[in-house]
Order: C-alpha cells, then structure tokens, then sequence
C-alpha cells in the first residue's frame, strides 16, 4: 500500500510547470477513434487515467505510445466493444461511445457505476444519441447502441453536461446534416475538443458558447491529426491553493489565467496577490487567510473540481466561509477527514460553513476520490506535524508527478510503500 507522508509548515516557494488537462486528453484519445490515421498529441500527462485510456484504445484496436508527453495513436480497423474492466475502472470511457457508434453503427458498454462524489448517470448522453438515431438497449450491466447513419438534429440538454457535450459532438461529426446542442457545457475542455475535431476535418464551430453547430461530414473527410492540449486548470488551481494555505509565493507557468478567472478572484478575497502574464500566474500570499465563499457551478462559474481544494484554505481563514455545491450531490467526502486534522466544517445537505482556526494538524487521512485527495494534500502542507494520506491511487490517477512538483516548490512529501495493509 503506498501513502503520501507530508510535514507541514513549510511555504510553497519557487516554479511549476502545469501540464496537459487530464479532463481534455481523455476526450482528445476518445475523438481520435472517430477517423482513421496517425495521431500525434502533445504534453499528454503521465498519469493514470491517461495508462487507462490508452488500455481502452489498445483494446479496441489502436496503437498507442506515450513516450516524454507525446502521445502517438495509430488508428485503422477498430471494435465497438469497449473492455469491461477499463471501462469500470474509469468513468471517462464512456466517451468511446459517441465516437464507436458513428464510425461503426454499433457500440456495446459497460453501464458505468455511481462513485464517491455523487449520482452519475448518463441519460442525457443516453437520450439525445437516441434523437441522432441510435438504437439503445440496456440489459445485464451494458449498453449497446446501434445506428446505420446518425442524422442530424437540434438539441437541448436539460443541464450543460460536459461529457454529454462531448459524447455528441463526437458523434454528431459523422452524422447526416447539422446538429445544433443548445444549453451546451462551455467548459474550455469542449474547445480543445472541437479544435482537435476540426483539426481531424471535421466541421464545429460555438464551442466555448452554450450553443454548439456541428455540421455533419463524411468518414473520408476524416484524418489523424497534431495537437497540444490545453494546460491542466484543476491542476493549476490545485497548486494556488496550496501555495496560498502556506503562505507561499509561487509561479506557476503553462498556465491559462482566462480558464480560472472565478477562482483568481477568490484567492485575492482571502488575500493573495496576484500577477497575471499570458500564460503565467504568479501568487505571493498575505499573512491572514480572508474567508470567502463559493458556489459551484458548470463553468465559467467556480469548478465543482475545485471546491474540496478550496475548503482546505478557508478552513485557516481568519472568520466563516459558506461553500455551496450544485453540480454533485454528494462531493464532501473531503469534509469528515479535514474535521480529523482539526478543521471546524458544518454541512448542511449541500453547503459546509466553513469556521476557520488557528491551525490544522497533521493526521491519519484517506482520500475518498481524486480532488478530495489533493484537498487533504493541501491541508497537510499547511497543517502542524505529520500528515498520513492513504488512497493515494485516487490522487496519482489526476496530478502528474505531483510529489516532484510538490518537492520542487519546497514541500516536504514523500511517497512510501508499505507491505500489507
Ligand atoms: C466532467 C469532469 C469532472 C467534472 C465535471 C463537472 C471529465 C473526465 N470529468 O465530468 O472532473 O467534475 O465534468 O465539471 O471531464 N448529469 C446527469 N445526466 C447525464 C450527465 C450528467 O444528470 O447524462 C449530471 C451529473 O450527475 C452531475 C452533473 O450533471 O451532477 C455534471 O456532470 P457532467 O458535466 O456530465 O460531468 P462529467 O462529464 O461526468
């Protein structure tokens, strides 16, 4: 069993390099089924979500190489039957779906499972692929979908999904005719998605509006392509908090300032300085923690991906902080652990009044998922003594070489294995 062993006290000074969105780079992998031919994607993080997708790619078919952040896919002959066991280790596989059934006519999956932060389902990507034509049965845990050609048509999706966006932007691309999504997820993850599409050849424009046109194209239109994908912006998040709750003073560069606007204007309210280049933040903090308060939303509102991160700063903020989530029902698993290393939370169905102390200690914590991971990472930086994170898996599975980065900027983390339980 690994763990991460943080002392705590010492503040973040120093440099990170963000890397790749995790949240772009599995969808750019999924897209890529959609045409045949070489693919060549640029600052692929290392990381184990990314090891899954490929094993899913792989096993449909593709080749797949990673080597020093370059992601080379070879794409030709493929199947419609996703592996089961990759699928449900990752609910992000899910977006072979769209892709699979456009260019094959038929896909068959396994029914992804809820997970620790909350209800999960897929009725919105369910529902509107059966508007495109598909032919959906549910039975014994999979999903098959069969089609002949998807046809275009208008969509409005009851809540901006970001994975319902993708799956049928992807599969809208080979459709007959024009598909308009309405009340699209605008997140800048979609953006990467339809740059990269269109780079294949196929033919989107709105994305990063709540409305997305794709005009239909044939499979000959499509080809491989060359991509760098977008900076990581949870990841980039993730550090700021985590040189804010030390009182470090950190930069962080490869970082889009634009993708984390709601929380650059957050992290001056509790009291951090700020200077922002193109694609370069810098943060020196204040002394005090100033509380905040924060409500989640589909972006460009505050990221659900963000908030456990943020509740680990105000819990040392200098008076009371209300934090609200509205995008997943259950996502305070982060809370009962944070309690453990002294932070006063109250939750109330789906907000935490957050009463800042003095000082957090370092304890025994778990992390329950991967951002409630990196908020008890955040925390044990900032907190006296030892801090002890079990559930590492969940945290490697989102931040590349989280403990280099960490050590670069002065933490002191190491990952340890232990034998046994
Ligand atoms: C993606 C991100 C995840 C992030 C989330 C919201 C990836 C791999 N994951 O997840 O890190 O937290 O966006 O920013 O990119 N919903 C339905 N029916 C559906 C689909 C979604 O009710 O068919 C609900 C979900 O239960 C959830 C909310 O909509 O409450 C948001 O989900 P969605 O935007 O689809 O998130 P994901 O794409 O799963």
């Amino acid at each position: 069993m690994q763990k991460l062993i943080i002392e705590g006290g010492y503040p973040l000074t120093g440099t990170i390099r963000i890397s790749g969105a995790k949240n772009a780079v599995l969808k750019l992998m999924a897209a890529a089924l959609l045409g045949k031919g070489k693919f060549v994607i640029r600052d692929v993080p290392a990381i184990k979500d990314v090891y899954t997708m490929i094993g899913v790619l792989t096993a449909l078919g593709v080749k797949a190489e990673l080597t020093d952040s370059v992601l080379t896919l070879e794409v030709d002959q493929i199947t419609g039957e996703a592996p089961t066991d990759l699928v449900q280790e990752m609910r992000a596989s899910i977006q072979v779906m769209g892709p699979l059934l456009a260019r094959l006519g038929w896909v068959k999956i396994a029914k992804p499972g809820g997970c620790a932060i909350g209800d999960r389902p897929i009725d919105l990507h369910l529902r509107n692929l059966e508007r495109l034509g598909a032919v959906i049965e549910e039975e014994h845990g999979f999903i098959t979908a069969r089609c002949s050609r998807l046809i275009g048509q208008e969509i409005s999706l009851d809540f901006p999904s970001v994975g319902a966006t993708e799956n049928l932007m992807m599969a809208a691309t080979l459709a007959k005719g024009k598909t308009v999504i309405y009340n699209a997820a605008r997140e800048p993850e979609i953006v990467d998605i339809q740059n990269f599409l269109n780079q294949m050849g196929a033919k989107i424009y709105g994305a990063g509006t709540s409305v997305i046109v794709i005009e239909g194209i044939d499979e000959k239109h499509l080809g491989g392509a060359e991509y760098t994908v977008i900076p990581d912006r949870i990841e980039a998040g993730t550090y700021l908090l985590a040189a804010a709750i030390t009182r470090g003073n950190i930069t962080l560069e490869n970082v889009n300032p634009q993708h984390i606007q709601v929380l650059l204007s957050k992290l001056t309210e509790t009291n951090s300085r700020l200077s922002i280049g193109l694609n370069k933040i810098t943060l020196e903090s204040g002394r005090i923690i100033q509380p905040a308060n924060i409500i989640t939303l589909p972006y460009p509102g505050f990221a659900t991906d963000l908030q456990p991160q943020f509740m680990s700063l105000v819990t040392l903020a200098n008076g009371s902080s209300v934090i609200k989530e509205t995008v997943y029902s259950r996502r305070f698993g982060h809370v009962e652990e944070l309690r453990r290393m002294g932070a006063d939370i109250q939750l109330d169905t789906n907000s935490a009044i957050v009463r800042g102390v003095k000082q957090l200690s370092g304890a025994a914590v778990r992390a329950m998922d991967l951002r409630a991971g990196a908020a008890l990472v955040i925390a044990g930086l900032a907190a006296h003594g030892t801090t002890e994170i079990t559930g590492v898996e969940h945290i490697m599975r989102g931040y590349e070489r989280l403990v280099e980065k960490l050590q670069g900027v002065g933490a002191k983390i190491n990952l340890v294995s232990e034998e046994g339980n």
